[in-house]
């Protein structure tokens, strides 16, 4: 099944509008979604079932996972490591190999997803979220 998702991937062009599902599934899985890409945001999805979010900053070589999401029926099946290794793959290709992310500590699934392909926790933001919780630094360098 990976192997299927693996030619699903794509990136969708810059000024492409954001898909209603991508906003639905936002919605879904992390109460609001973001308004449409910012110039230096890029867009990667598995249509219908998955996408990641990034800002890049490709003078510093840097670009940060926003968020990503995969839908409810469809986890744990090693979409989300997919989706994620492509995205790893097409930035080390522009040259961007210092990723970061910010995840909840609560947040199993997204701290085992981060650790299998790669991600290494390297600081902690105190009280970062708007319900008071932290939020971990991980870093994967290429
Ligand atoms: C986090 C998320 C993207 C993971 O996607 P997924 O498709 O379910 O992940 P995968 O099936 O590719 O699993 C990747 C790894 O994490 C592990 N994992 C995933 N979900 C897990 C869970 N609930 N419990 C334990 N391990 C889990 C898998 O075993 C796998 O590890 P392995 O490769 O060593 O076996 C998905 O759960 C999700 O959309 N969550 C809601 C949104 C969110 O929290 N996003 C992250 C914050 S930005």
């Amino acid at each position: 099944m990976a192997a299927g998702w693996r030619r699903e991937v794509q990136r969708l062009p810059e000024e492409a509008p954001l898909p209603e599902w991508v906003a639905q599934l936002d919605r879904l899985a992390f109460g609001a979604p973001w308004n449409r890409l910012a110039p230096h945001e890029a867009l990667w999805v598995v249509p219908e079932l998955a996408f990641a979010r990034w800002a890049r900053v490709p003078a510093a070589g840097e670009a940060e996972l926003l968020r990503i999401a995969v839908a409810p029926e469809a986890r744990g099946q090693g979409l989300g490591r997919v989706l994620l290794e492509a995205c790893q793959r097409d930035l080390a290709a522009e040259g961007l190999v210092h990723l970061f992310l910010e995840v909840r500590p609560s947040n199993h699934s997204a701290l085992r997803l981060y650790e299998a392909c790669g991600w290494e926790s390297c600081g902690r933001r105190h009280r970062y979220y708007t319900d008071g919780e932290d939020a971990l630094l991980f870093q994967r360098l290429d």
